[in-house]
């Protein structure tokens, strides 16, 4: 599928993934957002949809399909669902749709994964924690996205005298953490001029030389305050006190780990955004899954997606003022109490996916 919002100036080309579960009605909603605000911006796209995930198996017999891969390479930005779904579960891992995911990931060189989690003030009461600990959380986790224990290797299951056994390994380098470290800095400088490094230090060799590296990167940046954590303590100040955080730098599965704890705060994972981002074209999508268990009911909180959708206009293409114009009509629909069902309380009107979608474009 190919689609221009025909106006004046540089088209910029957007790959379209939207990928398996509640992936394509999020997708539809975000860019039904995104196709209103560059038109009224006289702002030039040209979307092209490709397959990813589990519809990529099924329609290609691969989770990254070849012309997936090109189209996104010569993008100047990709849009991204979610993956997966119990379907392909049982899959061995070249079929998994995850294993598209991780490819694109990689094959891009999307290394920083920036997960903002802002408490919106109208979504206060949404959370299970107490209003007065999760009231003015803002902090970003930036999550190393290409390295770690996701990718490194060995890794697999084979026998070993006669017993079956699993391994992966979490690998760094040195330059894998200095440019993950000052991607994390350089946000921080931008913000409240805090890092906080995740490791587990006390145990892990490979995050020893992750805190040297990033204490050593913390020396190019002496307006930027360091402090170290180790992850299990990190988990429990997130929930315990999240707003001492600004910005949280991690490896990779610690940072997959810790940024759903996001979804809590502020009350529902369907809330948040994110963008990956490396040298080339980068990828948004939502932080979370393909919720199988809601899909195709017109349910789902398309807000992670729709302010994605936002992160590209602010990140890819220099255009805060469109970013901004996104998250405040989302904002505004919330304020006047419309809901999905995750964020849905006593006083509030529940509508799906489409409606709520409907009513951010009335506030753009
Ligand atoms: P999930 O994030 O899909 O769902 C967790 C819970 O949050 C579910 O109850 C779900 O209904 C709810 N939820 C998620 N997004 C929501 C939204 N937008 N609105 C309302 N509720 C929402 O996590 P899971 O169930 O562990 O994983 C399901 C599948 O998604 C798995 O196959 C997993 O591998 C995949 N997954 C993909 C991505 C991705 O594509 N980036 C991320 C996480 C999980
Ligand atoms: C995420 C997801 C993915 C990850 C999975 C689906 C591979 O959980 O984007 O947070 O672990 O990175
Ligand atoms: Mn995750």
């Amino acid at each position: 599928m190919t689609e221009n919002v025909k106006q004046a100036g540089n088209v910029r080309k957007i790959c379209v993934l939207p990928g398996d579960g509640i992936g394509p009605e999020i997708v539809a909603s975000a860019l039904a957002v995104l196709k209103q605000v560059a038109s009224d911006a006289g702002f030039a796209v040209e979307l092209h949809e490709e397959a990813i995930g589990g519809v990529a198996i099924d329609a290609f017999g691969d989770p990254l399909p070849e012309a997936t891969l090109r189209r996104s390479l010569e993008s100047d930005a990709v849009l991204l669902g979610a993956v997966g779904g119990p379907k392909w579960d049982p899959n061995p891992p070249a079929l998994k749709p995850e294993t598209g995911l991780l490819g694109i990931r990689k094959a891009l060189g999307l290394y920083g994964n920036l997960r903002p989690v802002k408490m919106l003030p109208t979504l206060v009461d949404c959370s299970t924690l107490k209003p007065e600990t999760v009231s003015g959380v803002d902090f970003v986790v930036v999550r190393e996205l290409t390295g770690g224990l996701y990718f490194g290797k060995p890794r697999g299951v084979e026998a070993r005298d006669g017993v079956e056994v699993g391994f992966n390994n979490m690998v760094y380098s040195r330059p894998e953490i200095e440019r993950i470290a000052r991607k994390a800095f350089e946000l921080a400088r931008l913000r409240r001029r805090k890092v906080t490094s995740v490791d587990k230090a006390n145990v892990l060799e490979v995050c020893q030389l992750w805190r040297k590296v990033v204490a050593e990167v913390a020396g190019e940046y002496p307006d930027v305050e360091l402090e170290h954590i180790l992850v299990d303590n990190c988990a429990m100040q997130l929930v315990l006190r999240p707003t001492r955080f600004d910005v949280l730098l991690t490896e990779n599965m610690f940072g997959d780990i810790l940024s759903d704890i996001g979804g809590v705060l502020t009350g529902s994972i369907g809330t948040l955004p994110s963008a990956s981002v490396g040298d080339g074209p980068a990828l948004y999508e939502p932080i979370h899954g393909s919720a199988p268990d809601i899909a195709g009911k017109d349910v789902a909180n398309p807000v992670g997606t729709v302010n994605s959708v936002a992160m590209m206009f602010e990140h890819s293409f220099g255009r805060p003022d469109l970013a901004r114009r996104i998250n405040d009509a989302v904002c505004r629909v919330l304020e006047e109490g419309y809901r999905t069902a995750d964020v849905a309380k006593a006083g509030t009107k529940t509508i799906g996916t489409k409606e709520f979608t409907a009513r951010i474009q009335e506030k753009l």
